[in-house]
């Protein structure tokens, strides 16, 4: 089957040639084409250019063209940190935090993870598959092509298992690209509140291994942060993640700045993500380095937390990737869209720079800039096309509202 779309007011992220990852000045480079045509074949993008410069369709069998009617096109957002999978929401403790208490307090009376655990241990694994289609749906709608999904609100074996299990079923039933992380270090589960030690074995000894046995997940992740998981522990797992084929991408410096960064490229993380505060030597340990710095500006929104440094640390030549974090504690939100708006607004990224960190560097962070995250011939054809706009800056501009008008995966309309 061969998708035209003709008639694009403006392509946006066109690659001549394909790079992994944009960094830096770099990062304000972002290749266009006006008054566009865009063609794609079994899945793949096989052409495209401007409209004068259209040859026609001399083939019409197995051909669709579709109008873009001044619309724009871009490459799907790539979101490469969520937790997809989750047994309830979180809103009791939303009002708690509007009535004074704060994120870590809540935590501490056994709510926020701990309360996300304990709604996964009741929920079967077809509810959750049927939860997180829901939101899945909303999310491929609102432009996502890719997303990672992170186990962690199970914190027992079973309910480790159960989390990755959805994702697999999510992958098999989407056609988008998705990724599983094993995250059972995210929390000391109730059983296990005064013996980490335990629980560090019960990782490293029993889900590590059953994980890894039926092929669950790509990577692995801990919660480094004061009160969850040391520096120490993030050696540990990710030493015992890699044992098993797993890459590390792991949530460092959200609230406090422990050394989480530095180690973390001593082992070679995939990304770095949160980064809601960093120092000096965090970001020089990140220079040279093919860690991807990822920031989740949603996450500060719905806290009230610092957003991260990202003008400063691509001043310095660093990548900056973005992603929501969609979850139901700190993030109920897997809107993209929003994070673009978020980057420009609250950490001064220019649109070209936030669009960069939502597409190639998102698909960096998931190991598939290779085949996504940009319009280059070959890519798979994960597009959507916009209301009619005034220029690719509106979307985060229009903060709030959805440009969106129709999106394809791998060549075909995604009309769920
Ligand atoms: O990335 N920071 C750690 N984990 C999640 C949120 C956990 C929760 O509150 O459910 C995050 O923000
Ligand atoms: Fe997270």
């Amino acid at each position: 089957m061969k998708v035209i779309i003709k008639n694009i007011a403006e392509l946006v992220q066109v690659e001549g040639n394909i790079q992994e990852k944009v960094s830096g000045a770099a990062m304000k480079n972002l290749g266009t084409l006006k008054d566009a045509f865009l063609c794609m074949e079994d899945g793949l993008i096989t052409d495209f250019g401007t409209m004068d410069s259209w040859a026609g369709i001399d083939d019409w069998n197995n051909t669709e063209v579709v109008d873009a009617e001044g619309g724009m096109v871009f490459p799907s957002w790539v979101d490469s940190h969520s937790h997809l999978v989750f047994g309830g929401t979180r809103e009791g403790e939303f009002v708690d935090r509007i009535n004074g208490l704060t994120y870590e307090e809540i935590a501490n009376r056994g709510g926020g993870i701990l309360n996300s655990a304990a709604k996964l241990a009741e929920a079967s694994e077809d509810e959750l598959f049927e939860s997180a289609s829901t939101r899945l749906i909303e999310l491929i709608k609102m432009g996502t092509g890719a997303l990672e999904i992170k186990s962690g609100y199970g914190l027992s074996t079973e309910s480790e298992l159960k989390m990755l299990r959805v994702v697999k079923r999510l992958k098999e039933n989407f056609p988008i690209t998705i990724k599983a992380t094993f995250l059972g270090a995210h929390a000391l589960p109730v059983a296990y509140k005064n013996d980490k030690e335990g629980y560090l074995k019960l990782i490293e000894e029993e889900m590590l291994p059953l994980v890894a046995k039926e092929n669950l997940a790509e990577y692995v992740d801990i919660f480094c942060e004061k009160g969850y998981f040391s520096v120490a522990d993030m050696e540990r797992v990710v030493t015992a993640g890699k044992k098993h084929g797993l890459i590390p991408k792991v949530h460092v410096n959200q609230f406090n700045i422990i050394g989480g960064i530095p180690s973390a490229v001593k082992l070679d993380a995939l990304s770095v993500d949160h980064l809601e505060v960093v120092n000096q030597e965090d970001i020089d340990a990140l220079k040279g380095s093919s860690t991807m710095p990822t920031m989740l500006p949603s996450c500060s929104f719905f806290l009230k937390i610092p957003y991260g440094p990202a003008r400063n640390m691509i001043d310095q030549g660093l990548p900056i990737c973005l992603a929501t974090d969609y979850n139901p504690g700190s993030t109920p939100s897997g809107n993209m869209n929003f994070v673009v708006s978020l980057a420009c607004i609250h950490m001064n990224m220019n649109p070209e720079e936030a669009i960069n960190a939502a597409t190639i560097n998102g698909a960096y962070a998931m190991g598939i800039s290779k085949t996504e995250g940009s319009i280059a011939k070959g890519k798979k054809g994960n597009i959507f096309i916009t209301k009619k706009i005034p220029s690719y800056s509106f979307i985060p501009y229009n903060f709030g509202h959805n440009c969106i008008d129709r999106v394809f995966i791998n060549g075909c309309e995604f009309n769920r």
